[in-house]
Order: C-alpha cells, then sequence, then structure tokens
C-alpha cells in the first residue's frame, strides 16, 4: 500500500462518527419520488447531495429535468490519461408504507445490532453517500483524485428513470467515461464481497377487466353476468404453466442460454435451498423446472402479480359483483429479451385467455432492458482487488434479480463498461418495512471504494 493510501484510509477512520451523522441526515429527508406530496422533499435531498458533494471538493450542480432533478458533481483535474469513471446512483426512495411494520419510523435512522435502519439505508441513499465519503478521503488527504469522475444522482430511479435516458443521450460528451461505476446491489453474504454480473430487465403492466356498466347485486345477477374478479382471476392462472415457466406465446424466443462458465461459477456459489427457505418463511421454493434457485433469480424471467383491486375488501360482507377489477403484472426480463417486446404478446395472451362477457385493457407502467456483463476485462480486475483488500477476501461474481434500467442505455450510449459493487445484503429489506444496511458494510465499504477509485487509475 502506497503511503498516500494509507493516509485515505486513516482519514476514512478517523471521520467514520462524522460520516454517519451526515448520512442520517441525508436518510431523514424523505425523497420519495412516486409521491407529489414529496417532491419539495425530493428536491431538498438533491440540493443537500449537490451541497455535501461540493463541501467534498467537487464541482456540483442540480440539474432541472421535467420530473425530480438530476445532481451532476464533476472531478476532471486527473488529466487526460487517466480514465473517467461516472457514478451512477440514486437519492430517491421507495415509499415506506406500510408505516405500522416498521420498528422505528423509517425516517428517523436507527442503529440497531450494527445495522442502519431506515428507508434508503440500502436502496441506494447510503450506498451513494459512501461515494461521496470516498470522493471526500481522497481530496481532504491527498488533495487530488488518481482518476476523473463524474457523479450523477438520480431522483427518478424508483419509477422508472424517465427522464434520465434523454438526458444521457443530450449529454453524451459531458457524460463520456471509460467505466460507469454503481452501488446500487448487494454483497452475496456477510463478509463476502460481491461484482455484479447480470440485472434483470422489466416490463410492467396493470391489466384491467371491466364488466357491467355498474356494480351489481351479488345474487340478483350472479351467475348470469361475468364476475371481473372471477375473470381476472382466470387470466393470472394462464399466466404460468405447470412447469413454472411463463405460459405466454413468444415470451422465451428471445432469452439466451447462458455460458457455461457463468452457471459453473453460480453452482460455486455457497447456497442452501433449506436454509434460504427458512429465512424465507415459505414452506416450498418454486419455479421454472430445470434450474435451480440462484439461477431462476438472476438468469431466467419470470411473472408476478404484485398487487391486486377487485370489489369490496372492507369489514364484514357485502355481496356485491364488482364491475371492474385490476391486477399489477411484472415482468422480469434476462438478456435479450426487450421489454418492448412484451406488450404485444401480453395483449395477444390476453385475447386467448380472456373469458366471454368482459373487455380487457392493459395499461403500461414502465420498463427496462436485461443487462449482461462482458465478464473480465480491467474494470472487474480493480474491483476484485480493491474489494478483496478491504474485506480480506476474495469477492464472488453475483447476479441481479433486480432492475436499474439505466445500465444498458450508459453502456450503449456513452460506449462504457458498467461495473456493479454494492454492499447490502440479503435480508436488507429493500422496498420494504424495515430496511437496513450493515454499519460494517458502510465503513469497509467507503474504504473499499476509495481503494477501487486507485485500482481503475491502472
Ligand atoms: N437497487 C434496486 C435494484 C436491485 C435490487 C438490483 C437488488 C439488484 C438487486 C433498484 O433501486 C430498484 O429497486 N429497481 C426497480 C426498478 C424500477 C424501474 C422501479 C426494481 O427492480 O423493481
Ligand atoms: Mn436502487
Ligand atoms: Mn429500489
Amino acid at each position: 500500500m502506497s503511503a498516500d493510501n494509507s493516509d485515505v484510509l486513516s482519514f476514512i477512520e478517523a471521520n467514520l462518527g462524522r460520516f454517519r451523522a451526515e448520512v442520517y441526515d441525508f436518510l431523514r429527508i424523505p425523497s420519495i419520488s412516486a409521491k407529489t406530496e414529496h417532491a419539495d422533499d425530493t428536491r431538498h435531498a438533491a440540493e443537500w447531495l449537490a451541497d455535501r458533494l461540493a463541501d467534498a471538493g467537487m464541482v456540483s450542480e442540480v440539474v432541472e429535468t421535467e420530473g425530480h432533478p438530476i445532481v451532476l458533481a464533476e472531478w476532471r483535474k486527473a488529466g487526460p490519461d487517466a480514465p473517467t469513471v461516472l457514478i451512477y446512483g440514486h437519492y430517491d426512495v421507495q415509499p415506506p408504507e406500510p408505516l405500522e411494520l416498521w420498528t422505528s419510523p423509517p425516517f428517523e435512522p436507527t442503529e440497531r445490532d450494527g445495522r442502519i435502519y431506515a428507508r434508503g439505508s440500502a436502496d441506494d441513499k447510503g450506498q451513494l453517500y459512501m461515494h461521496v465519503k470516498a470522493l471526500e478521503a481522497h481530496l481532504a488527504t491527498v488533495g487530488s483524485l488518481p482518476i476523473n469522475v463524474i457523479l450523477l444522482a438520480e431522483g427518478e430511479e424508483e419509477v422508472g428513470s424517465p427522464n434520465l435516458i434523454p438526458f444521457v443521450e443530450a449529454n453524451v460528451e459531458r457524460l463520456a467515461c471509460d467505466v460507469v461505476l454503481i452501488s446500487d446491489t448487494g454483497m452475496y453474504a456477510p463478509g463476502l464481497p460481491s461484482v455484479g454480473f447480470s440485472l434483470r430487465g422489466l416490463a410492467y403492466f396493470e391489466i384491467h377487466v371491466h364488466g357491467a356498466k355498474s356494480d351489481l347485486h351479488s345474487g340478483e345477477y350472479g351467475g348470469a353476468v361475468m364476475n371481473p374478479g372471477n375473470a381476472l382471476a382466470r387470466i393470472i392462472a394462464s399466466l404460468h404453466g405447470p412447469d413454472g415457466r411463463v405460459a405466454i406465446e413468444g415470451f422465451y424466443d428471445d432469452v439466451v442460454e447462458w455460458d457455461d462458465e457463468t452457471r459453473r461459477q453460480i453452482a460455486e456459489l455457497p447456497h442452501d435451498d433449506d436454509r434460504y427457505r427458512e429465512e424465507l418463511g415459505v414452506p416450498d421454493l418454486v419455479g421454472e423446472a430445470g434450474f435451480g434457485t440462484l439461477e431462476r433469480l438472476w438468469i431466467r424471467p419470470c411473472c408476478d402479480v404484485n398487487g391486486i383491486l377487485c370489489g369490496y375488501t372492507g369489514e364484514g360482507a357485502k355481496t356485491v359483483l364488482p364491475n371492474h377489477a385490476m391486477a399489477k403484472v411484472s415482468f422480469r426480463l434476462v438478456p435479450d429479451q426487450s421489454d418492448r417486446k412484451i406488450r404485444p404478446l401480453l395483449e395477444a395472451h390476453l385475447e386467448r385467455v380472456t373469458p366471454p362477457g368482459v373487455t380487457v385493457e392493459v395499461k403500461e407502467l414502465h420498463g427496462g432492458r436485461p443487462w449482461k456483463a462482458s465478464i473480465g476485462g480491467s474494470a472487474f480486475e480493480a474491483a476484485g482487488s480493491a474489494l478483496r483488500e478491504a474485506f480480506g477476501t476474495t469477492p464472488v461474481p453475483m447476479g441481479g434479480g433486480g432492475s436499474i434500467p439505466i445500465v444498458v442505455e450508459f453502456e450503449e450510449k456513452l460506449d462504457a463498461t458498467a461495473l456493479l459493487v454494492g454492499f447490502s445484503l440479503p435480508g436488507c429489506n429493500l422496498h420494504a418495512p424495515d430496511e437496513w444496511l450493515p454499519v460494517d458494510n458502510f465503513e469497509t465499504g467507503i474504504g473499499a471504494l476509495a481503494l477501487l477509485y486507485e485500482r481503475l487509475a491502472g
């Protein structure tokens, strides 16, 4: 380790208490992008972040979009021979409901059992802030960064990044970079750091079933009029076959078979179905026949109902034949499936399976393309080396079941390599009550990122 390097790491160690206090301030801001009533809070989070980036020594600005703003910070004094790294993250969070299931309130960060509990601690404000502090550590000690850095934080990731793709397209030159570095995924297990090799894409719809022109008495009309609730149940049941595969014709046409090397690496990861099942509290694991759990999560597509709305769900019994039913249905996609191709396939399927007596309507919510890394190369090796040094363990390759829609766009539009180095853990309750981030990962991760910037310099 160079002398500079140990200064950077000592600085981090000496300032951890302050870093923690600062990230708590960030987590206190309820930057819920989905809710208009939190638009001001979301903007406040952007401004707060831009100020902290400026404090760290970056040139930062808040860039307006048609939605929530983008925070852009730059430091470009490493010279033309040094690589340029674009650090991407998001400062928006998912709605915290149901509130009554949180042990401590979502926007009052609290430490318990070595975990920072708060909405956004893991996804993604906590992880994004680790970069801010790793950058500060270099600038405060060495006075410079080993790489040219652009940090881009958006406030709309959790609502499908509607304004980011146009922003990237319009700013290709300003955002030009060699590597896009993202900390918005997790480690495989405590103490076992990981580098991401895949993300699933997403195609998300509402399926509306319409019946009579108003609700009806379920005794007066039941049995003679198709109930949209019954019809929706039939539709949902038709989405999967008995083999656990999605039963929509053409759905698997573009799915690529994964290479043997990656499947071998997946098989080598320490995974135990029984333990996994117990941790989740489910009696059985299910999924596409012929694939293991990790493969089903990372390299195979799936289809899930995310919510259903229909009829009377209040106290007691109301006898009613509802005239409308709706399900929110998402498809997680894998290479080379395209979110744009799913809608016509779904519509053709609905045409085939919708029972008579109702009409069906599809509304598109959002989409995102799947991503598959080209494993190997210098960025991957830099991440391996930095994580090994910081955590004392060789990192494992890890797939991602979730989606970060902008990753493919960054790679294609900026001709860069995406590098996913994340620090949450399975069970961190992303999008759920009691979201947490391990204090250890927050602290060790800042050091790992500081080292990674050096390794990326070559
Ligand atoms: N950070 C997650 C994505 C993620 C989670 C990737 C876990 C890998 C493992 C991201 O913030 C997210 O939640 N994305 C959404 C997509 C978006 C379009 C709403 C998702 O995956 O549902
Ligand atoms: Mn995220
Ligand atoms: Mn998320």
